[in-house]
């Protein structure tokens, strides 16, 4: 089962259109971390979990990005991938 729970808590940080384009969305690791340490560390962030982030801020996304069939799919490879297993 997917585990819908833990996914809506993490907030994402959404690679830029630019960045698909093979552009770095951030220039150092430092950087890029922030957004992320953001999502876990500010408060008042919870009405929100779920959402996207960039660069510290909400942001929207396209339809094929919120599809649920392929969050889930993502979501399978990805465990997959780093050899995780859900019961
Ligand atoms: C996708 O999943 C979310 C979270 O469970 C749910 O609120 C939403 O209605 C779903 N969307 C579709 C199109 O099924
Ligand atoms: C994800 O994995 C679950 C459990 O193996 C499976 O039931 C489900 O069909 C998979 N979903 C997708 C979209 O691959």
């Amino acid at each position: 089962m997917f585990p819908e729970s833990l996914f809506l808590t993490c907030c994402t940080q959404v690679l830029s259109a630019q960045s698909w384009s093979g552009t770095p969305p951030c220039s150092t690791a430092r950087e890029g971390a922030q957004t992320s340490l953001h999502c876990a560390l500010a408060e008042g962030l919870e009405p929100l979990s779920g959402k996207y982030f960039s660069d510290c801020k909400r942001t929207w996304v396209s339809p094929r990005a919120r599809n649920n069939k392929t969050a889930e799919r993502l979501w399978n490879v990805s465990c997959e991938l780093l050899g995780i297993r859900w019961e």
